[in-house]
């Protein structure tokens, strides 16, 4: 039978199951499933049935990413948000209620200093800043309030590493849970959970996904937080959308390829940086200068990361020679794209903090942060050495 277009459902149907299955995960971009029944319904809501109903509170994709990212952090459970802050701030309402303190590292990205200094203080939430390199600082600072420990495996842009064994065992002393953003070191580097932290997150929009084109995190844990965490991102509606989620669970295959390549590249930039008289200082922990060399071989089985900082001895100005100057490494104020990539912390991802807060950490004008990408070595390398003919 015809029918004419103006009869026809605006919906095109759902396929029939199919003799074959699609090798590629399809992408379900759907905000919302068709039950069979009320009783159908009321069992996926109140979780006592697998399935799907609203796609905020999940969907196929997000979940398909979160358990790619569960096994690889081996946790107990895992649920994808929509940003990277979106999986912190998630982490800090399904643990946090008024009156609760927190502690978190003085090198943290400047966005998590903002949620939990400036956000969470107004609904009754007390933040203290130390140096999580320290454990001895942090074990000063816990109080009979601390709920929560909050650190960067590898900091933000000093590359400090912090020691996750040593700094789980003063906070687990405490009474309190230590959270790990494990952005910078990815689970091909470290798996923090493995090493007695509590709750892990990581922001996928950068090297887990590796290409620059989504914004999402994740939140990997204990199984009894799992229904608190689901509650709040569903609430909250920090819920990953289901093509964000199939992009970054496609780009998380290559994550260990990439990861290894960027590993590589960046050990060979910093060696050549510290050969250069124009750099003040190169911060990376693949160096033997570096403070946390041997911390970092132990823990990261023996490699250093793709992050790497540098500090230009003729300061701000030749910083901005050198953004100018190295065509090839354009300024993004983000990470672990599959191209190098550079930032400049004053005058993006530490903006926030005050001149002598910054100079207390070591940044300054002349301080460059280099995401290093998968090119070959020489090509990282000829890039660098375009940026220093300019200065
Ligand atoms: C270390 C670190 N953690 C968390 C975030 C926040 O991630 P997102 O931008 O996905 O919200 C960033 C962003 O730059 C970051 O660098």
């Amino acid at each position: 039978m015809t029918e004419r277009p103006e009869d026809l459902c605006p919906r095109p149907d759902v396929p029939r199951p199919m003799p074959t299955e699609p090798l590629a995960s399809p992408i379900y971009q759907a905000a919302v499933y068709r039950c069979a029944d009320p009783a159908q319904a009321d069992a996926m809501l109140a979780g006592r049935e697998a399935g799907y109903v609203y796609s905020r509170d999940a969907n196929p994709n997000s979940d398909l990413l979160a358990e790619r990212v569960r096994a690889l952090h081996g946790a107990e459970q895992a649920v994808a948000c929509s940003s990277g802050m979106a999986a912190c701030a998630a982490i800090a309402l399904a643990h946090l209620v008024s009156g609760d303190h927190v502690i978190v590292g003085d090198q943290m990205y400047g966005r998590t200093q903002v949620l939990f200094e400036k956000e969470l203080s107004r609904l009754g939430v007390t933040t203290t800043r130390v140096d999580a390199c320290d454990p001895a600082a942090v074990a000063k600072a816990l109080t009979a309030r601390t709920r929560l420990v909050v650190v960067e495996t590898i900091t933000n842009p000093l590359v400090r590493v912090i020691d996750v064994a040593a700094l789980a065992k003063v906070v687990h002393a405490g009474g309190a849970k230590l959270v790990v953003d494990n952005t910078f070191a990815s689970p091909v580097l470290c798996r923090p959970l493995e090493l007695g932290a509590d709750i892990v997150f990581e922001s996928l929009t950068k090297i887990m996904n590796g290409h620059s084109d989504v914004l999402l995190g994740v939140v990997c844990g204990r199984s009894d937080d799992g229904a608190r965490l689901r509650s709040v991102v569903g609430t909250y509606g920090f819920s990953a959308a289901p093509f964000d989620s199939w992009l970054a669970a496609r780009g998380i295959g290559t994550l260990a390829l990439r990861a290894r390549q960027a590993s590589t590249n960046a050990l060979a930039a910093a060696t050549f940086l510290a050969g250069r008289a124009e750099c003040a200082q190169v911060y990376y922990p693949g160096l033997r200068e570096h403070p946390d060399h041997a911390l970092a071989q132990r823990q990261f089985a023996g490699r250093f990361g793709s992050m790497l900082s540098f500090t230009l001895a003729g300061g701000s100005a030749a910083a901005e020679r050198f953004i100018g100057a190295a065509k090839q490494i354009p300024f993004c104020p983000s990470l672990g794209d599959l191209g190098t990539t550079l930032s400049h912390p004053e005058s993006t991802s530490h903006r926030g903090l005050t001149p002598a807060e910054r100079a207390a950490l070591g940044i300054t004008g002349g301080t460059i942060r280099l995401s290093v990408g998968i090119e070959s070595p020489e090509a990282v390398v000829a890039a660098l050495t375009q940026g220093l003919a300019g200065l």
